[in-house]
C-alpha cells in the first residue's frame, strides 16, 4: 500500500516551495476553443503564472491537446474525415488561438505524439505491477451492422435513472448519474448510417482498482482545507465511494494496451486515464525540446520542493482530485497537487429572451477565441473574463456587461488617469518626471496606497481569487483618479508649479505601479505602458528570477523621460457592440 508521506499532507506556501508546475487542461481537439473554456480554466492559469514569473518563482505552464476518445472519434466520422485530419486541424488552431490570446504556455504538447505512447504505458505498467489493476468480464453495446462495440457515446438512448432521451451509453448529462452500460434503456448507435438495433455482448477489460487508494485518497485532502468548497465537496463525493475505475475500451484510437494479452487485442487505454498523463509527457517534451535533457523533468514531478496547481473545469474534479491522483499514488515518487483550482461554467445571457442559457454547439450561441479575437482587442477580452471568471458560481457572458465593464473600468479609470497624468507630465515637464517638492498627507496617502494595493493584489492572486485581484487593481486606478482630481495640476499649473510637478510626480508613480500590476492581467497593456515609461518589464521563464513585484513599489526617479502616451485601452463603440451582439445572436460568434 502507498504510504501516506509528510510531503502529501503538506501544505506548501509560497515562501516554502522551489518551484510551480502549473497544468490547465487539456481541451478536446475535436473543436474551436471557446470564452467558455478561457473564463474557466485558461485565463487564470495564465494570470497566475505571469504572476508567478514575474516575481522570479521557477515556474513551468504546461498545456496541449487531448487527442484521444471517443470526442475525436466521433467528429472524426461525423465530419467523414479520418481521426488524425480532426486532431491536425483543432490542436493547430487552438494553439494559435491560445497564443493569440496570450496564453503564455512553455509547451503546448499533444497526447498523439509517439513519447506520450511510453509516458501512458509506463503509468499502466507501474499500476498493473503493483497489483492495482485487475480484469472483469462487461456487457457492453455491439452494433451488428458495423461489427464493433459503442463505447461511450456510441450509443444513445433513455437514462434509467431520470428518463432523459438523450442520455450517453455511461452517464446522464441531464442528471449527473453514472450507470452500467446493460443499464441503458431504449439504446440507439450515435453513428451515422448505423440502423441497427444494439445487441448487448461480452468484452474483457481492465480496470483500476481506486478502492486500494481510498485511505490516502482521503488523508491527501484532508490535507488541503484551503480548497475551494466546490472542489472539496466533488472530491470528498468521490473519495468515499471509490470504484474500480474501467481503463480500457474496445476502440483502435487511443494507447495501446502494454500487455501481451489477446483480449487487449482491438481495445486501447481509456482516454481519461492517458489525459492528465498528458501533463507527464508535455514535461518530458519541454526538457527534451529546451535542455536535451531526458531526465529534466524529473525534478518538476518527483521532487517534494515542486507545487503543483490545476486549473480545470469542474466537470474535470473527479479525474484531477481523485483518479490522476490515485494514478500517481501507484508511481514511485510521483508528487500529488497542492490546490486544484475547478471552475463553474461560464453561460451566455441571451439579449432576445432576457435568459442565460448553457454554451451549446447546437444552439449556435458560444463565441470562438478565433472569431472574438477578430473583433475585439486582445485585453478588453481578457478583462471583462477575468472580471466574470466565474469562480465559486456560474456566470454570464453578456454583451451590454462587456461594454460596461471595460469602457467604464478599464478605459475610464486605469486608461484615462494614465493618459490625464502622462500627457500633462510630458507637456509640462519636458517630458521626464518632474522632480517631488514637499509631501502633503494627500500625497503620503497615494504613496502609501500603492504599496498597499499592491499588496492585497499580490495576496489575492495567491489565494486564487482572480475577479478579487482585478478589483483592486482597479481601485488602485479609483484612488489615483480621487487624487488626481483633488490636486487639479491643470489649475495648480497656472499659479505653483512645484506642487503641480509633486502632484505629477506622485501619479507618475501610480501609472508605473499599475503598469506593473497589470502585468498578469493584460500583457498587451503592460508592454504598451512600459514603453511609455521607457521601462523594461522582467521576463522570467521557468528558471526564476527577480521579484518584480517588489520593484514595482521602488520609485521612478524624478527626471525619468517618457514617451508621448497613446491611449491604451481604446473604447469600444456601442455601435460596434450592438453589431458584435447581432452577429452573435445569428450564430456567427463561431
Ligand atoms: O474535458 C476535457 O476537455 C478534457 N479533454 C480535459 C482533459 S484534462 C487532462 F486530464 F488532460
Ligand atoms: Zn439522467
Amino acid at each position: 500500500m502507498f504510504p501516506v508521506t509528510e510531503g502529501y499532507m503538506m501544505e506548501k506556501t509560497s515562501t516554502t516551495f522551489e518551484r510551480t508546475l502549473v497544468t490547465s487542461a487539456l481541451p478536446y481537439a475535436n473543436g474551436y476553443i471557446h470564452l467558455g473554456h478561457i473564463a474557466g480554466a485558461y485565463l487564470p492559469a495564465d494570470i497566475y503564472v505571469r504572476y508567478l514569473r514575474f516575481r522570479g518563482v521557477k515556474t513551468l505552464y504546461v498545456g496541449g491537446s487531448d487527442e484521444h476518445g471517443v470526442p475525436i472519434t466521433l467528429t472524426a466520422l461525423k465530419e467523414k474525415i479520418s481521426p488524425k485530419e480532426v486532431i491536425d486541424r483543432y490542436h493547430t488552431a487552438n494553439a494559435d488561438a491560445f497564443r493569440k490570446l496570450g496564453i503564455s504556455y512553455d509547451i503546448y504538447g499533444r497526447t498523439s505524439w509517439p513519447l506520450h505512447v511510453d509516458t501512458t504505458q509506463q503509468f499502466f505498467k507501474v499500476l498493473d505491477e503493483g497489483g492495482y489493476i485487475h480484469t472483469k468480464e462487461m456487457e457492453l453495446w455491439y452494433s451488428p451492422q458495423l461489427e464493433r462495440f459503442l463505447p461511450d457515446r456510441y450509443v444513445k438512448g433513455v437514462c434509467p435513472k431520470c428518463g432523459y432521451v438523450e442520455a450517453d451509453g455511461d452517464e446522464c448529462e441531464s442528471c449527473g448519474s453514472q450507470y452500467a452500460a446493460h443499464e441503458l434503456v431504449e439504446p440507439r448507435a450515435n453513428i451515422p448510417g448505423d440502423t441497427s438495433s444494439p445487441i448487448l455482448r461480452k468484452s474483457r477489460h481492465w480496470f483500476l482498482d481506486l478502492p486500494k487508494f481510498g485511505e490516502p485518497l482521503n488523508a491527501w485532502l484532508d490535507g488541503h482545507p484551503e480548497w475551494r468548497a466546490n472542489v472539496k465537496g466533488i472530491a470528498y463525493g468521490w473519495a468515499n465511494d471509490l470504484r474500480s475505475r474501467c481503463i480500457t475500451r474496445d476502440t483502435d484510437w487511443g494507447v495501446p494496451i502494454p500487455l501481451e494479452d489477446e483480449d487487449a487485442v482491438g481495445k486501447r487505454i481509456y482516454v481519461w486515464f492517458d489525459a492528465p498523463i498528458g501533463y507527464v509527457t508535455n514535461t518530458r517534451q519541454w526538457a527534451l525540446d529546451t535542455m536535451n535533457d531526458e531526465h529534466g523533468w524529473e525534478v518538476w514531478w518527483k521532487d517534494a520542493g515542486t507545487r503543483m496547481v490545476h486549473f480545470i473545469g469542474k466537470d474535470n474534479v473527479p479525474f484531477h482530485a481523485v483518479i490522476f491522483p490515485a494514478m500517481s499514488m501507484g508511481q514511485p515518487d510521483y508528487i500529488l497537487a497542492d490546490q486544484v483550482v475547478g471552475n463553474e461554467y461560464l453561460n451566455i445571457f441571451n439579449r432576445q429572451t432576457g435568459q442565460s442559457e448553457k454554451g451549446s454547439k447546437s444552439r449556435g450561441n458560444m463565441i470562438s477565441v478565433r472569431w472574438a479575437l477578430e473583433n475585439l482587442p486582445v485585453d478588453a477580452i481578457r478583462y471583462y473574463l477575468c472580471a466574470i471568471a466565474p469562480e465559486s458560481k456560474d456566470s454570464d457572458f453578456d454583451w451590454d456587461e462587456f461594454m460596461n465593464r471595460y469602457n467604464g473600468e478599464l478605459c475610464n479609470v486605469v486608461g484615462n488617469f494614465v493618459h490625464r497624468c502622462l500627457t500633462m507630465t510630458v507637456k509640462n515637464f519636458e517630458g521626464c518626471v518632474p522632480p517631488a517638492g514637499s509631501l502633503e498627507d494627500a500625497d503620503q496617502e497615494m504613496l502609501d496606497a500603492i504599496s498597499q494595493q499592491l499588496e492585497a493584489i499580490a495576496e489575492s492572486l495567491e489565494e486564487f481569487r482572480f475577479r478579487q485581484a482585478l478589483e483592486r487593481f482597479i481601485d488602485l486606478g479609483r484612488k489615483a483618479n480621487v487624487y488626481f482630481d483633488a490636486m487639479k495640476p491643470w489649475v495648480t499649473r497656472k499659479t505653483d508649479m512645484e506642487r503641480t510637478g509633486t502632484s505629477l510626480y506622485v501619479c507618475c508613480q501610480v501609472v508605473k505601479a499599475l503598469c506593473y500590476a497589470m502585468v498578469p492581467f493584460m500583457p498587451e497593456g503592460a508592454a504598451n505602458l512600459a514603453a511609455i515609461l521607457n521601462l523594461t518589464l522582467p521576463e522570467n521563464g521557468p528558471e526564476g528570477g527577480e521579484d518584480a513585484w517588489v520593484e514595482a513599489k521602488t520609485l521612478l526617479p524624478a527626471g525619468s523621460s517618457l514617451q508621448t502616451p497613446t491611449a491604451l485601452f481604446p473604447k469600444i463603440d456601442k455601435d460596434r457592440i450592438a453589431e458584435l451582439a447581432e452577429a452573435h445572436l445569428r450564430g456567427e460568434a463561431f
